[in-house]
């Protein structure tokens, strides 16, 4: 095992992965390149539990892999700054390492789609990256991608460049200023296509408007967010309700982060 695992939780790990870059690519939005074993375990939808790199901040923070090049063993994180741990994170530097936990969660179900499929990517602001992963490896496959993003306006604009190149990309800002004026529906609710999965990541509104519009589809996945405490199944602070169900619930860091349409209260 290598030195720099120090232990392992089952499939998750714990590393000191290296820091190979930095940018900040929108207003408040940053770019993270990670180095380490760990790639290699990583699969598109799965997120990272980061130890803040200060003591004051006790709770690791989640944040989804954005991308993922094995033969470099890095993976890139795409976060924006909400609070404290965010933004020590955005002092980061190549050269630096970070302690992290992971690859955690269950991803996307990239599986049994072939050059005959065609896919639905939907993403909303800061849930986008983790849609890069899964457009680049379906489209690897000769999966037909078609992606749908919403910001709230054109600042926010993230991954535009990057996902066109695995397929049609619309781009929607609820105030108009960039792509089409509206949210996602404006766009989702105009396409014909028979998609065989749709995969979605964005702000609570939209993951219900994906989740009411293809609650039955039999591939339509939400990749949803809760706050978090030990992003290892343990401490149940993740939880949402299990449809039709009083008691039953799921651990958004477990059991999810990603959830078939129709399978949780949202
Ligand atoms: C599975 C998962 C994947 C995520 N992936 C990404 C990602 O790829 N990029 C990204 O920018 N963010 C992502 N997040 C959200 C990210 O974890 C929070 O923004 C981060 O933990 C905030 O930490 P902080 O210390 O900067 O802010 P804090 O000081 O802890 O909080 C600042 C504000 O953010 C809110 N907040 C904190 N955590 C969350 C959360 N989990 N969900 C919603 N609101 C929260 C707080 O209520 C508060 O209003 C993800 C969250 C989850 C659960
Ligand atoms: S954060 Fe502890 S069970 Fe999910």
């Amino acid at each position: 095992m290598n030195p720099t695992c120090k232990k392992r939780l089952g499939a998750i790990r714990l590393e000191t992965m290296k820091v190979v870059a930095q940018e900040e690519i929108a207003p408040a939005i940053f770019e993270l390149v990670l180095e380490g074993e760990m790639v290699e375990a990583m699969r598109a939808g799965q997120f990272l539990h980061l130890r803040v790199p200060d003591d004051a901040h006790l709770l690791r923070r989640p944040i989804s892999i954005s991308s993922i090049d094995k033969v470099k063993k890095q993976c890139h994180l795409i976060y924006r700054i909400e609070g404290a741990g965010t933004a020590i994170f955005s002092t980061l530097s190549q050269g630096d390492t970070l302690d992290v936990m992971g690859p955690q969660g269950n991803g996307f179900d990239l599986s049994n789609l072939d050059n005959q499929s065609q896919v639905l990517l939907v993403g909303g602001g800061i849930g986008v990256p983790p849609l890069l992963e899964v457009a680049k490896e379906l489209h690897a496959r000769g999966v037909k991608v078609v992606t749908v993003l919403g910001f709230a306006n054109k600042d926010a604009v993230i991954l535009e460049t990057e996902l066109a190149q695995y397929g049609q990309v619309f781009v929607t800002t609820d105030d108009g200023s960039y792509g089409i004026k509206g949210n996602v529906s404006v766009v989702i609710k105009d396409l014909d296509n028979q998609f065989d999965a749709v995969y979605s990541c964005g702000a609570p509104g939209m993951m219900k408007y994906i989740n009411q519009t293809f609650y039955n589809h039999p591939r339509a996945y939400l990749s949803l967010e809760s706050r978090m405490a030990c992003g290892m199944g343990a401490c149940y602070a993740c939880v949402l309700k299990v449809s039709e169900s009083e008691t039953v619930s799921q651990r958004v860091c477990e059991d999810g982060p990603v959830f078939r349409t129709g399978r949780v209260v949202l």
